[in-house]
Order: structure tokens, then C-alpha cells, then sequence
């Protein structure tokens, strides 16, 4: 592997996804996070490094235990449930995740109190009145000013915010306000993209108040176990949901021991709402329990519906089960990763899906291997000469040389409708080939050489193409390459881990078509506007 391996400084990546709140069950927004998590492992792991994937579930807190009370079932009866459709959802979905944590799990409360106990022994606990508006979706405190008019939560718009006035633990933030300024400034990578480090920087600069970390009057959640009528904060209690599970079975739950092998993260992908928690507070804790910090957060934009967050609380969700049932799990993943731009916000529309997966996949990429293909075995009885030249100013072997490093440096920035734009410039620069170069004809005139090269380039192209979407749409990459006469399988971990088998196959111009390839059948059935495929 070439430019792949250049880029490589560990042989490790270990990645996070939020815990998701159980308050309902999982909705499009939250599996945006997810996709384009799976998407960063499998590249990861196409690049040799060994990779681990974490996602989980949230399940404390005041907002589950009123959905819970809503839907007449005990807490953990209702977490088990919801938390059950998330892994669900994510098995239809594709995703290879290596860990699912729960923060209702026995260990976690383990490591809450274990940490607990190391900040509080800093000195960075005390006790304190708390007076303020509480947005129990946003399961946070805001400011007056942050409010809407009659006191509704800019997130939540159609949640009032609750005033709270009463006695909380609180965690000495402001203590680390130089430390962490230091932190962003020797870590300019940190936060990612650059206008989120911006605006947590402006935050940050604009003097950081100490936050409250325990609530009275709530049974669902983990006690302090100084005074057990407080329980902790979920948020405090749920950033640790990153640590837990990487305690191996069979040892003792210490933190020792979940910090041995992954830890510290490489990465932590979030949506932007929940910027502030990750790149501010969960730092600040960790300084304050002197345990290392993860390598960078990237805050991504929102999915929206009419503009506003896609969300449970507004009730505005598209159910990713119905769009999985209708049309399959390559066509979502390559939707929701090519078509929005990854930081941005972006607007879901069927039409615009329809007609993005139809292009790309059915139309430009599909049709090219099966066209090729066809001419193929029309032309040159389903294999080419071994001893082919496929000459310096051949226009596709010209972008296809490169695709690779400019793909590369697309996935390595978490920018996958870049990688996709790349792969799909190369793949419609082949049909143009095609057409210009009008293979039939070479054929009538006797110009083998000529067809056997154009036919070459594309398919080599396609392949590569393949190879280079498979952290995408792994099912299709997959088809495409046994078509092509590999027999191998981009959902088996095995092959990619390491990429031994694949370490050629990032260059363009190792396919060797002297074999009989009479396996065209189509990678994608173009879709109908609600019908499905
Ligand atoms: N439980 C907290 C996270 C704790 S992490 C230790 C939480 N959960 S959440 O379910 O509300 O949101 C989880 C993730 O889903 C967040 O990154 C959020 O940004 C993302 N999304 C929720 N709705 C979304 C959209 N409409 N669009 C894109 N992402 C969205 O916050």
C-alpha cells in the first residue's frame, strides 16, 4: 500500500461515538454519527491500523427517568428495551462496532465512583448552591440569555426550561482555564472542524464557570457515594461510558486496567450540540483525574428537517428501520456520507436520495462495470493478454495513478463527500472514455489492442474505485470485486485488519484480467421514488 501507509504514525485508532439517549428509540440523526464512525473504522483498518469502535447508550438521568414514568415501565426495563433497538439498528445498518456501552451496566458504576474519588481528592469538588434554567432534553443548564422568548430552549424549541434552585456538587471548572487554553493552543487539531475550535475557543476565552455535577431529588442515576441523596450528574456520569467497557473480561473494573490497551482515543465524533461537553469539560476532568486526553473531537453539523434539528424531543425524525426496509444499507450510508458535506448541516429529502444514489451508484458506477464488462466478453471472450501496455497518456490511468493519495487525504480529514467526489470524477471520467473512444468501433476495425486497453483502464479504475468506497458501501465494494474475480468479503474484518492480502491493491494497475470474468450482474437496481429497490 502506498500512500495509505505514509500517513501512518500508530498502529492503533481507537474511536468513540456518543452514548445515545434512551428517551426513544433511535432516530436518523443519531444514526448519522454512527455511519460515518463505521465509516472512519473501516478506513482505519484498510490503512493496517488496528482499530476500536465504541458506541453505546445513555441511560440515566432525569429525561429517561420521565420517559420511563411516561411509559408506565421501571428505568432499567425501559433502557434495556430502547438500548436493544439501537443495536438493532446498527446491525441493519452495517456497523462493526468492537464495544456497546451501557451506562446502566454493574462496571460503570465502578469507574464513575473510582474517578469521582480521584477528582475529589484533587480538590476539584464542592458543595454549592445552584440556581438556574435546566433544559431536561439538553440535560443542561443555560444561560437566561441563551433562552427563546418565554423561556424555551434553543435546541429543544418546544421544551420550556425548568428553574432550579438547590443545593449541587460542583466541579472547579474555572481551575482550568489556562490549563485547557494551553492545551488548544499546543493542540490545534484538537478540535476539528477549524469553525467549531473557534467557537469553543471564544467560549472558553469568554471565563469558564464551574458546573454542577450531582442532582437531589433523582433516583436514576449513580449516588455519590459522600452523600448518597445526590446523584451524579449524567453527563459526568456518561463521559465515562467511554472508559468502562474497555476493562477486559475477566479483570478487575479498575481504571488501571480500562486505560491499558486503547486508551487514551483518537478521536471522539459527536454532533455539534454536544461541542462543549467533549471539548471543555470531559478535558477539564480528565486533567483533573490526571489521566491523558484524547487526540481530537470532531463536532459534525446537524441533520434537519425544514431547517430545524432532526431530534426526538422536537418530533421531527425520519425512522432509519423504515428508510433501512425500503431501500438497503449501502444506499443510506452513501447518501447520508456523500450527499452533506461531513461538518455541515444537511437537509434530508427522498427526491435528492433518490436521485444521488441513482447517479452515482446505478448510473455512473454501475452501468460502467456492467457495460465494461459486457464489452468484455462481446469483444475479447471475457479476459484480456497478460502482456498488455496501457500506454503513459492514457487519460484514466492518468487520474487513476493518483486517486489513491487524493482519497487518502480526503478520508484522513473525515471529508467523505470528498473521498466520494474523487472516486466518482475518475468513474465518469471513464464513461466519457468509453463513449469517445467508442470500443465498438475499434472492435469492427480489428483494433484489439486498443479495445483490450480501454477496456483495461476501465476496469482497473472500477476497481480501485471499489476498494477505495468500501468503507462506504462495503456490500457493493464487495460485489464489485468478485465480479472482477477477487473473492473477497469488505465486511470480514480478517481482510482489512493488517490489509496484508490488500497491500497492492491502493495502486491502479495491478488487476490481471487473463481470467474468464463472466459474473456481470448489477452492483446497484436503480431506485423508484418511494418504492425502494
Ligand atoms: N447522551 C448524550 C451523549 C453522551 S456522550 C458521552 C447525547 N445523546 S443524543 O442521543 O441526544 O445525541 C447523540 C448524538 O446524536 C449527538 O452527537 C447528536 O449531535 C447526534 N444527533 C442527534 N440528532 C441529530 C441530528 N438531527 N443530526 C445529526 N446528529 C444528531 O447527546
Amino acid at each position: 500500500m502506498n500512500s495509505v501507509n505514509n500517513s501512518i504514525t500508530k498502529d492503533t485508532f481507537a474511536l468513540t461515538t456518543p452514548l445515545y439517549y434512551v428517551n426513544g428509540l433511535p432516530h436518523v440523526g443519531s444514526a448519522y454519527t454512527t455511519m460515518a464512525a463505521d465509516a472512519i473504522a473501516r478506513w482505519q483498518r484498510l490503512s493496517g491500523r488496528e482499530v476500536l469502535l465504541l458506541t453505546g447508550t445513555d441511560e440515566h438521568g432525569q429525561k429517561i427517568q420521565r420517559t420511563a414514568e411516561e411509559n408506565g415501565v421501571e428505568p432499567q426495563a425501559h433502557c434495556d428495551r430502547i438500548s436493544a433497538t439501537f443495536q438493532e439498528l446498527w446491525e441493519k445498518l452495517n456497523i462493526q462496532y468492537d464495544l456497546f456501552s451501557r451506562t446502566t451496566a454493574p462496571n460503570h458504576k465502578t469507574i464513575v465512583q473510582e474517578f469521582l474519588g480521584r477528582v475529589w481528592e484533587k480538590g476539584d469538588i464542592y458543595l454549592d448552591q445552584q440556581q438556574g434554567w435546566y433544559c431536561v432534553a439538553c440535560e443542561e443548564f443555560k444561560e437566561e440569555r441563551e433562552l427563546l422568548e418565554d423561556g424555551f430552549c434553543p435546541i429543544h424549541s418546544n421544551r420550556k426550561a425548568e428553574w432550579r434552585d438547590e443545593q449541587n456538587y460542583f466541579f472547579r471548572l474555572s481551575a482550568y482555564q489556562e490549563k485547557l487554553e494551553k492545551f488548544y493552543q499546543e493542540n490545534p487539531d484538537f478540535i476539528q472542524p477549524v469553525s467549531r475550535r473557534n467557537e469553543v475557543l471564544n467560549f472558553v476565552k469568554g471565563g469558564l464557570q464551574d458546573f454542577s455535577i450531582s442532582r437531589v431529588n433523582l433516583d436514576w442515576g449513580i449516588p455519590i457515594p459522600e452523600n448518597p441523596e445526590h446523584t451524579i450528574y449524567v453527563w459526568f456520569d456518561a463521559l465515562l461510558g467511554y472508559i468502562t467497557p474497555l476493562v477486559e473480561a475477566g479483570e478487575e473494573v479498575t481504571l488501571a486496567n480500562a486505560l491499558k490497551k486503547w486508551y487514551p482515543y483518537s478521536l471522539h465524533l459527536i454532533g455539534k450540540d454536544i461541542l462543549r461537553f467533549h471539548a471543555i469539560y470531559w478535558v477539564a476532568m480528565l486533567m483533573s483525574a490526571d489521566l491523558p486526553l484524547p487526540k481530537q473531537v470532531f463536532g459534525h453539523g446537524f441533520l434537519t428537517k425544514d431547517g430545524q434539528k432532526m431530534g426526538k424531543s422536537l418530533g421531527n425524525t425520519l425512522d432509519p428501520v423504515e428508510l433501512l426496509d425500503k431501500y438497503d444499507s449501502d444506499a443510506v450510508r452513501y447518501y447520508f456520507l456523500r450527499a452533506i458535506e461531513f461538518g455541515k448541516d444537511g437537509d434530508f429529502n427522498e427526491t435528492r436520495f433518490v436521485n444521488t444514489l441513482n447517479a452515482d451508484l446505478a448510473n455512473d458506477l454501475g452501468n460502467l462495470l456492467n457495460r465494461s464488462l459486457g464489452m468484455l466478453k462481446k469483444y475479447c471472450k471475457g479476459s484480456l493478454d497478460d502482456d498488455l501496455t496501457i500506454s503513459e497518456d492514457n487519460p484514466i490511468k492518468k487520474i487513476g495513478e493518483t486517486l489513491c493519495d487524493r482519497t487518502s487525504t480526503a478520508y484522513n480529514k473525515y471529508q467523505f463527500h470528498q473521498a466520494c467526489e474523487e472516486i466518482m470524477e475518475l468513474v465518469r471520467a471513464c464513461n466519457k472514455y468509453i463513449d469517445e473512444s467508442a470500443p465498438w468501433t475499434l472492435h469492427k476495425q480489428g483494433e484489439s489492442q486498443k479495445v483490450q486497453e480501454i477496456l483495461y483502464s476501465v476496469l482497473e479504475s472500477v476497481r480501485l474505485s471499489g476498494l477505495l468506497l468500501s468503507p462506504i458501501i462495503p456490500n457493493i465494494s464487495t460485489k464489485i470485486y468478485q465480479q472482477l474475480g477477487f473473492d473477497y468479503d469488505f465486511n470480514n474484518k480478517n481482510l482489512t485488519i493488517h490489509s496484508e492480502a490488500l497491500k497492492d491493491h491502493f495502486k491502479w494497475g495491478i488487476l490481471s484480467l487473463n481470467k474468464d470474468l463472466n459474473r456481470a450482474v448489477p452492483i446497484f437496481a436503480k431506485l423508484e421514488l418511494g418504492e425502494g429497490n
